[in-house]
């Protein structure tokens, strides 16, 4: 299918490779499980930000933007990635954040400092209830200093953010291909949505023929993921004048591995992230990946992924994560040998 993509500018390194995950996959006793290494795209270990920013900068560059704004948690990977982006292109970036920093920065936002991003901090009422606002307010500021800012939403995750996931399924199409085999469910960790929504669009326009999985990390419950999935697939299908039929797209938000809120993650989790970088060499993190790879083994034990052959796991990166937690890994609970 020819698909004419908007205007987008080459960040990641691609393709990222899909691997087999075959000792893990043998210990589990249920179908094989396959990684697509999204932790390797590059601009500074950015993960899936990256294929997200390729287009939303790139939209910025079109309308001639030299500032980008956008916002997330203090330890967000969607703001990490951003600011180093921008530093890459020579932009300038500011970041709001929500939450005040306690202590010298680490993770994520020891790298926001690292290369140059402008930051600022709000109590989380507060950034929830006037984000729109404060972009605005960002936004006029930065045009009375003669700048022109282009707003990236929380995670990349709008209409054009999208096209980074729908484009990767062009490329999963492909892995798949060469190594034999079409892959009976595509599941990654949903936290702001964009990346679900890219591959439930790219699953139905290349053809996958894939059941889309996200594995909910983020404290907004299924149903308001859905809402703003299909919000952003029939922005998307406007603004693009796309003839697929976005309504008629499932949309799937698994429940159930959140744990005690976004960002916190119970020893269980920790201990699959041991156990996946111990069998496989593969690093999870404790708010996005960890918690979504926690989950898909959880479904395989209950038997709810019994008709599946070949699963493929999004490694969406968020390494930075991890170490800003390490304290809470705890090596004796999982054992040191
Ligand atoms: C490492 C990592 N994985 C997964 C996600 C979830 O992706 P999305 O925000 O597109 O739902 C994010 C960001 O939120 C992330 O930083």
């Amino acid at each position: 299918m020819t698909i004419s993509y908007p205007a987008r500018v080459s960040l990641a390194r691609l393709p990222t490779p899909l691997e087999p995950l075959e000792r893990l996959s043998r210990e589990i006793g249920g179908p094989r499980l396959w990684v697509k290494r999204d932790d390797l795209t590059g601009v500074g270990v950015s993960g899936n930000k990256v294929r997200k920013l390729e287009f939303s900068v790139g939209e910025a560059l079109a309308q001639e933007c030299d500032t980008l704004i956008t916002c997330g948690a203090l330890q967000s990977n969607h703001c990490r990635a951003t600011a180093i982006v921008g530093a890459r292109l020579g932009l300038q970036v500011h970041l709001f954040l929500r939450g005040l920093p306690q202590g010298a920065p680490d993770g994520n936002l020891f790298l926001d400092y690292l290369v140059g991003a402008k930051l600022s901090y709000y109590p989380p009422a507060e950034y929830y209830a006037r984000r729109e606002e404060i972009f605005a307010e960002l936004v006029e500021k930065y045009a009375r200093d003669g700048r022109k800012a282009f707003v990236i939403p929380a995670g990349a995750s709008d209409e054009i953010g999208l096209w980074g996931y729908l484009t990767a399924c062009e490329e999963l199409k492909a892995d798949c291909k060469r190594h034999g085999f079409a892959p009976d469910y595509i599941i990654c960790a949903t936290g702001s949505g964009g990346t679900q929504t890219g591959l439930i669009a790219g699953n139905a326009l290349h053809q996958l023929g894939a059941t889309i999985w996200g594995i909910n990390v983020d404290d907004n419950d299924a149903a308001t993921f859905k809402r703003k999935i299909r919000a952003d697939l029939r922005a998307w299908k406007n603004r693009y004048q796309q003839h697929l039929d976005v309504d008629a797209l499932s949309i799937e938000v698994i429940e159930g591995y959140v744990g005690p809120g976004y960002g916190k993650a119970e020893p269980p989790v920790f201990e699959t992230i041991t156990r996946v970088g111990r069998t496989e060499g593969i690093i999870l993190d404790p708010v996005y990946t960890g918690k979504a790879f926690h989950g898909l083994i959880k479904e395989i034990e209950s038997g709810r992924l019994a008709d599946a052959s070949n699963i493929v796991f999004i490694h969406s990166g968020g390494i930075f994560g991890l170490l800003a937690q390490h304290s809470e890994l705890n090596f004796e609970s999982v054992g040191s040998q």
